[in-house]
């Protein structure tokens, strides 16, 4: 059970509960016409797509603050607002305790999260006064976007054509907690211990100078500070996002009544010990970014804020017919609230219109998914932990024993020498080289962990470098902080400061990181940062980083700053060897994807986790870091046979697909479970690795456009109402396979809702499925994983079963063709050597595969570089071996024979074998070596049209 007394509610957080407190007493009495915050005409200046001008906020003694306002119309149609402070961005306030905090509002997070690109304002946009009280600009496509932004109370309205999509502070919620000096006025106490003011009543100040949780006292040397804003999507009933929750894909409200959840969502990175389903609570990693989606529009707010952060969230419905009940017949808008509590209020909005449009701009502005190495994406074997380099050896050969594939086994915490990272146990690991020589053999790897927390000990080389160097976090007092962790007593290395992240890449070269060769990579575990003996198990608040810097103000972005400096220590760790690193991070913010996978962290062994596990990874999907997911088999307990077995199914559909257990849990690798459930889960296996093209293309794709890996119902059909509270299957990629892992114990069959009317065909056997907008049964017994095809696609696969992905490389390909109701299908493979940085010269394959007309053809889309004519060269061997035609026409049947053209080689025929239709299984057809290359043109044309002549 979690423990619910180690973390924060709303109401035990001052700046939540003040924010919420406004948000009710706005409501409930002045409206929003009673907001404080007003456009100060008279300082509006636009220029170049860019709004300059201030805020101020009246004062109840008639003072007022004066806030500088910024806002970017930039390119692509997205728009950046952002809020400071005058007097606090001028350092005029005076910190309290004598602590050496910066003063300014943290305005930092953007140089960690955003890339730099899409952030150039767009020029031809254009402004207008449209009263005294009102301007308004307009940019984007043709000028068709529009910003409506009033003056007192400020407010502002995104408009896309003629429709009110997003309003800012429309219901007067905003709040910029002004610097104030503390006074110490003489209070009288009543019964209840609250302060009272003898003349009026004053405002609840007890959590604006100290706050007080578990035990530990949070200095707040800046007092209060918090930003907060309410963000509406009009007429929109469904939001996304907000990463790490375990609740649905589609969020829920958050102020109470029947289903909904009491708490706002929570964004303040944690360790959370067993943490609990269905809930708004904080989990390891924080992404503020917010997709609303409706019939015909999909929106993006990124909340670029690296402070603890709750998000409100309530939907009110207009317009409707009192006499239907449930959403439909009236207009739904979706109220957020935003509520951070300390930096500058950064928003961005993005106004798509599509779910893609949405994903490659918030994808631009934050970075695109890395390519990872190939052996990232295929199966990772895990435990805490393999208790040695024979252990480790042991697992290697039971593997091949079993002829179970999989590329990568991990060593958890205990290979260390007492919990000192970068050393071995010399007991249990006294020659870790040999061990990764045997992995070596078959082209697998090995991944370590490597935690922030460093041993406090003495002659521990690196502890003592890190310390003499001064380049761990500091206390409030701004001395080195000392915290309890893994290894007992340790110290933080602060990757905020160049000097330590300089440091920290010099530690992974193989020189420095004894007994590691090149097939070693990383985990970077305990990064929120999780320090056991710590207010809500992590660093106080007030702890100092680089540039003195509140741990406050850049808690979530911490461990991303961690990762991102292994990365670079990874990336080249013997001079001229530069490869793709792998690192896995627990903790994230907005732009980790750039250079990690991330998973769910400590999961349950049980079915409703099994079943959260889906949502969770979707999520990740949307919010822009789709590399990630779910401890398979649980991490904590013993899953039954039935439930692993089930679990390597859905595993096997997880862009991250790692095995992983507790210390205390039985060993689980997947030769030990016997029969059937060993064949089963080598099945999956097999299954993921046959498939593996497939995923690389999708990758490929997040890697450039920012779409999701796997997909949800509403990414991929964006008009069809019905699918969008839908988290339970997906699409992989642009493949048309649409999977429904089952998650309930003996499940003989799941329901897969169809949103459109095209044909889907089972995986395996072809059985036909029709009809859009409807639910259909289909059969899963435990063997069965239930995957469908959707007619109109090519998938990518390589059949010949293999050790690891590795020894997969040069293997040919097998074409699954998968006709629509139109006879055609179209398809993209990427293919590149899924190692080094080199496709960035052009050294890569990316076809088209389409097939209409009876004619299948392999069209190049890629762009040449310096690299790419070696690379095809390389690559001449590596063949396509067969075509499988789904839904064949029956006239194929006529004869046994296709006419195969590739580049100046002239024709060629090759062996067609046909299968018909039975039952409800579509006919079928196979193509046996056609011979053809996978990086060159050609073509396959099928009997009906033989004799036409192909251009290619
Ligand atoms: C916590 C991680 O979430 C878990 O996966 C790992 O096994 C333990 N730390 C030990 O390192």
């Amino acid at each position: 059970m979690v423990k619910h007394h180690d973390f924060k509610r709303c109401e035990q957080s001052g700046f939540c509960t003040r924010n919420r407190a406004l948000a009710d007493s706005v409501s409930t009495k002045g409206g929003p016409e009673s907001s404080p915050y007003r456009l100060d005409a008279t300082s509006v200046k636009f220029k170049n797509g860019q709004l300059d001008a201030f805020i101020t906020k009246t004062l109840a003694d008639n003072d007022a603050v004066k806030l500088p306002l910024t806002i970017s119309f930039l390119e692509r149609g997205n728009v950046r607002v952002t809020i400071d402070e005058e007097k606090r961005r001028k350092g005029e306030i005076e910190l309290r305790h004598g602590s050496v905090a910066r003063k300014e509002r943290y305005n930092e997070a953007g140089v960690w999260a955003l890339t730099g690109a899409g952030l150039q304002s767009q020029k031809t946009a254009t402004f207008k006064r449209v009263s005294d009280n009102i301007v308004e600009v307009s940019w984007g496509p043709d000028n068709g976007f529009k910003a409506i932004i009033q003056h007192a109370p400020f407010r502002i309205e995104f408009w896309s054509g003629d429709e009110k999509q997003v309003v800012f502070n429309g219901q007067g919620f905003m709040n910029i907690e002004h610097w104030r000096p503390k006074i110490d006025k003489p209070v009288a106490a009543d019964e209840n211990n609250t302060e009272v003011d003898s003349a009026e009543p004053a405002e609840d100040q007890s959590t604006w100078w100290e706050e007080n949780f578990g035990g530990n006292t949070d200095s707040k040397p800046r007092g209060p500070e918090s930003v907060a804003m309410d963000i509406t999507f009009a007429g929109y009933g469904h939001v996304y996002g907000l990463a790490e929750h375990t609740g649905p894909l589609s969020l829920k409200e958050t102020r109470g009544g029947d289903g909904n959840f009491d708490q706002p969502y929570r964004m303040y990175n944690s360790d959370i010990f067993e943490y609990e389903l269905d809930s708004p609570m904080t989990l390891y990693g924080s992404i503020p970014f917010m997709q609303a989606h409706r019939k015909g529009s999909t929106v993006g707010v990124f909340w670029l804020n690296a402070a603890e952060t709750w998000v409100d969230i309530v939907k009110t419905k207009h317009g409707a017919n009192p006499l239907t009940l449930g959403l439909s017949g009236g207009v739904v808008d979706t109220h957020t609230h935003w509520m951070s509590e300390s930096g500058l209020l950064d928003v961005f909005v993005m106004l798509g219109p599509t779910p893609k449009d949405v994903a490659k701009s918030y994808g631009e502005l934050t970075g695109y998914t890395q390519l990872p190495a190939t052996f990232a994406i295929a199966y990772h074997q895990c435990r805490w932990n393999y208790v040695s380099d024979e252990d480790v050896k042991d697992v290697d050969r039971k593997f091949d024993k079993f002829n179970i594939p999989y590329d990568v086994i991990w060593l958890d915490i205990e290979y260390t020498d007492d919990k000192q990272y970068f050393t071995w146990d010399p007991l249990t690991f006294p020659d870790p080289i040999s061990m990764e020589k045997q992995l070596d053999e078959t082209e697998r790897k090995l991944v370590v962990i490597i935690d922030p927390h460093i041993k406090n000990k003495d002659g521990y080389v690196v502890g003592q470098e890190l310390k003499s160097k001064g380049l761990a976090v500091k206390n409030k007092e701004n001395n080195i902080f000392e915290g309890w962790c893994w290894p007992g007593s340790s110290y933080w290395i602060d990757t905020l400061n160049p000097a330590a992240r300089a440091w920290w890449k010099g530690l992974f070269s193989f020189d420095k990181f004894k007994g590691t060769m090149s097939n070693v990579w990383l985990w970077n575990d305990m990064n929120e940062p999780s320090v056991f003996n710590g207010p809500e198990i992590t660093m106080p608040r007030d702890n100092i980083h680089h540039g003195n810097w509140e741990q406050r103000d850049v808690h979530n972005l911490y461990g991303m700053t961690f990762h991102n400096a292994t990365y670079q220590g990874l990336l080249e760790r013997k001079k001229g060897e530069v490869r793709r690193p792998f690192v896995l991070t627990r903790s994230f913010y907005a732009g980790s994807q750039r250079t990690a996978a991330m998973w769910t962290g400590d999961n349950q062994a049980s079915w409703s986790h099994l079943a959260a596990s889906l949502p969770m990874v979707l999520n990740q999907g949307v919010s822009g870091f789709p590399f990630g997911g779910a401890d398979v088999g649980g991490f904590f307990g013993n899953p039954s046979k039935e439930l692993q077995t089930r679990w390597y199914q859905a595993g096997a559909f997880y862009p991250f697909f790692r095995g992983h257990a507790h210390i205390d849990t039985r060993r689980r690798e997947p030769y030990m479970l016997g029969e059937p459930y060993t064949t089963i889960m080598t099945k999956a296996l097999r299954l993921r690795y046959a498939l593996l093209p497939a995923w690389y293309t999708a990758f490929h794709e997040a890697s450039t456009d920012g779409y999701p890996i796997i997909r949800s119902q509403y990414f991929m059909h964006p008009e069809d109402e019905k699918g969008y509270a839908i988290d339970d299957q997906f699409y992989l990629g642009s493949t048309g396979l649409l999977v429904k892992p089952v998650t309930a114990e003996g499940a003989e069959s799941v329901d897969i809702y169809l949103s459109d009317e095209e044909k889907y065909f089972d995986y395996f056997d072809y059985t036909i499925y029709s009809g859009g907008s409807k639910t259909h049964k289909v059969d899963a017994p435990l063997d069965r994983i239930p995957i469908l095809m959707q007619g109109g696609h090519v998938i990518p696969r390589k059949d010949r079963p293999r050790k690891s992905s590795g020894l997969m490389k040069w293997d040919p390909y097998t074409l699954v063709v998968v006709l629509n109701k139109k006879g055609e299908a179209e398809g993209t493979l990427y293919v590149d050597d899924g190692e080094t940085f080199d496709y960035q010269q052009g050294a890569y394959i990316h076809r088209r595969f389409t097939l209409s007309d009876g004619v299948l053809k392999s069209i190049d889309i890629g762009t040449k570089g310096s690299k790419t004519a070696s690379y095809l060269k390389s690559m001449t061997d590596v063949k396509v071996e067969k075509v499988i035609v789904v839904n064949a026409p029956n006239d194929w049947s006529a004869t046994n024979e296709v006419t195969v053209a590739e580049g100046d080689k002239g024709t060629s025929t090759a062996d067609l074998t046909f299968h018909a239709a039975s039952g409800h299984k579509a006919a079928w057809a196979v193509v046996r070596s056609p011979g053809v290359c996978i990086g060159s043109a050609w073509s396959i044309t099928f009997p009906r049209i033989s004799s036409q002549k192909i251009d290619l």
